[in-house]
């Protein structure tokens, strides 16, 4: 009904507004006023959490793209080896598990079949699984030996918004919650952060309030016949859920590559007025890479792509190559897809609006896949 949409004419658009608070609710509790981490619910001790050598994470779709993120942050804040898989793919290729391995499971409803049989695969192999989660009581964490929920409340859009964000949060969390009890050394860099991520509420606020623009340019581009995304480190993963979101909702043909394979072969499908979405890196702690991209902009730009670039606000550097700039705040780089997603999501959005489709409802697609 209209009531339950808030006023809005779909549960997404209300879902994409709704995010602040959902970020807030996830970090609600947990992060103590002196930076200190509280996540009980992940029922593991300390000697469990020392003993970890492995980290794999599995999930579906945009869940997918929350674990690849996850592992760039893991990786370097708790030094525990980390891969990511598609669920569908994992326990059919005899991976390498024990009980020094953890788990983590991904999946917004807890009920995507994929999912939940890597989860019993991974527990009869003995690993520890942790279940991040939004649907309180669903079945994969049930099954799972610990669970974080995101507290996003529900969402009803079939293209996942607020719990792709939230489901980023819970995963700095286990990182940094592991780097905690692990004792390491950056304790500095950890705890600077914290107090970074305990202020992406207000963050994901101000890109709410700065994303009018890309409303008309999404509405610019809907006789496109395909779109390509570029990123590189965490914005890779925001590349791949971008274009995700624009097949997911709008029908449309799209694409994304880590920039730096551009010139291995995808360079050739630039031709004139192809629109390019380009994430550029913060500048911060990773210049090397923000360099790059801004080359691979020019050079796109020179064989006559339209490039829609998602910057940092004050990013100078780009300004004369974007023929569309979408600014976003500041924040350290690995919390920069909390952000660089937003936009992704009001654009594919728009676009599908554009088109005439229902974003709720997209064809052929349901919000919980519960076959394999
Ligand atoms: C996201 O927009 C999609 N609807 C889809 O890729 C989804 O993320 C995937 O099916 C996984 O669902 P889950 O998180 O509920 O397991």
């Amino acid at each position: 009904s209209a009531a339950e949409k808030g006023g809005y004419e779909y549960f997404m658009l209300k879902e994409i507004v709704e995010q602040p608070q959902a970020v807030a609710d996830t970090l609600l509790g947990r992060v103590g006023v002196d930076g200190t981490l509280t996540l009980d619910e992940m029922r593991l001790a300390p000697s469990e959490l020392r003993d970890i050598e492995k980290i794999v994470i599995i999930a579906c779709g945009t869940s997918y793209h929350a674990g690849l993120i996850a592992k760039y942050a893991i990786e370097h804040w708790c030094r525990i080896p980390c891969e990511v898989e598609v669920a569908s793919e994992f326990r059919y290729r005899d991976p390498i598990l024990n009980r020094q391995t953890m788990v983590i499971a991904i999946s917004q409803s807890g009920e995507s079949m994929d999912t939940l049989m890597a989860v019993r695969y991974a527990r009869e192999q003995r690993a520890r699984v942790l279940a991040i989660c939004n649907v309180n009581g669903s079945t994969i964490p049930r099954e799972s030996d610990g669970v974080l929920y995101t507290h996003a409340g529900p969402e009803v859009g079939v293209a996942a918004t607020k719990t792709f964000l939230t489901q980023l949060v819970a995963c700095y969390l286990v990182g940094l919650y592991l780097a905690q009890a692990r004792n390491l050394k950056f304790g500095d860099e950890i705890n600077a952060v914290i107090e970074q991520l305990a202020n992406m509420p207000q963050q994901v606020e101000k890109v709410l309030g700065t994303v009018g623009p890309v409303r008309e340019l999404a509405k610019s581009l809907a006789d496109s016949g395909t779109v390509l995304f570029l990123g590189r480190h965490v914005g890779y993963p925001v590349a791949l859920e971008g274009a995700l979101k624009l097949k997911e909702l709008a029908y449309m043909h799209a694409e994304a590559f880590a920039a730096g394979e551009l010139k291995h072969g995808p360079i050739a499908l630039i031709e004139d007025g192809l629109p390019v979405v380009v994430v550029v890196p913060s500048r911060e702690g990773r210049g090397v890479l923000h360099d790059k991209i801004v080359s691979n902009i020019q050079e796109i730009r020179a064989r006559g792509a339209r490039t829609i670039v998602i910057a940092e606000e004050g990013d100078d550097t780009v300004r004369p190559f974007a023929d569309e700039l979408i600014e976003i705040p500041a924040v350290p780089t690995l919390l920069q897809p909390v952000v660089s997603t937003i936009p992704m999501q009001v654009f594919a959005c728009e676009l599908a609006l554009a088109k005439g489709n229902d974003v709720d409802q997209p064809r052929n697609l349901a919000k919980s896949v519960t076959v394999e």
